[in-house]
């Protein structure tokens, strides 16, 4: 067994099947896990006691039987790390929350996941693979050592988490209509679905960040948008991990920028 217990994070848990899964193999018998989601629980067996009590702030919190477990949900990523303690954390996982997030706020999640992590602690980010460089600088440029590894489908369904398992559905069923389309007609057909499929991410990253986006976020949006094809290839998706350095490592990487 380890010498200490370890704090656990995910952000943006969903339905939480990861937490719990990870909270189902405690490597030490204090560890505790911690999730938070934005929206509230659509989950049967969740409980909303604060809204039964008729308080303001709606925090849903399912009661699970692990009890190293807590899930906070109707709360920010963002404000949920700010409220930790410093250097308290061991680990933070977020599997596909980037495109929900505006660039400023990702910007103030890295910083505030950089200082909430113990120097050497690791966050690990799971997206579509055309996330990869835009999240790396991002994420490196908070003074974190960053590096990434392309995931194919079997990878994605070794993560499990429920919105994996969509994007592995989704992705089969491009693979099963590649393997019956008209070979004749199948390069214009994909540049079509490519096209297609980036201006509705497009869309969705100009909604996220709103009318007011600066020049920046506008161009981290053409850079997300840019890699749409990588969706269609071999390794649609990519696992980002960050760690957070020692701290003299820490001081002259953040001197340097
Ligand atoms: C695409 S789902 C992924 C859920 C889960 N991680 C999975 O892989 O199945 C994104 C989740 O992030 C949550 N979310 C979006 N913005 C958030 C924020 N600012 N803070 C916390 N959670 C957020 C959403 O409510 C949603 O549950």
């Amino acid at each position: 067994m380890p010498l200490r217990s370890f704090r656990i994070v995910e952000l943006g848990v969903g339905s939480a099947q990861k937490i719990v899964e990870l909270s189902g193999k405690p490597r030490h018998a204090k560890d505790e896990f911690l999730g938070v989601d934005l929206q509230q629980a659509n989950v049967p067996g969740t409980t909303n006691s604060v809204e039964f009590l008729g308080l303001p702030k709606p925090t849903m919190e399912k009661v699970w039987p692990q009890p190293n477990l807590k899930v906070t949900r109707g709360k920010d990523a963002v404000s949920f790390l700010a409220e930790q303690p410093s250097s308290s954390v061991d680990h933070i996982y977020a599997h596909f929350l980037a495109e929900h997030i505006p660039l400023h706020k990702r910007k103030s999640l890295f910083a505030h996941a950089m200082k909430v992590m113990r120097p050497g602690a690791r966050l690990v980010m799971v997206e579509q693979a055309n996330w990869n460089a835009q999240l790396r600088d991002e994420i490196s440029k908070t003074g974190f050592v960053v590096h990434s590894k392309p995931l194919n489908p079997a990878d994605l369904r070794r993560l499990g988490t429920n919105h994996a398992r969509t994007r592995l559905a989704s992705y089969e069923q491009h693979l099963q209509t590649r393997r019956t389309a008209d070979p004749s007609t199948l390069d214009s057909e994909m540049k079509l679905v490519i096209r297609g499929s980036g201006e509705s991410l497009r869309e969705i990253l100009e909604e996220v960040e709103g009318k007011k986006r600066g020049t920046e976020a506008r161009a981290a949006i053409d850079r997300v948008v840019q890699g749409a094809h990588l969706s269609y290839e071999n390794n649609p998706w990519v696992a980002i991990y960050a760690r957070k350095p020692r701290v003299e490592a820490l001081q002259s990487a953040l001197s340097s920028t």
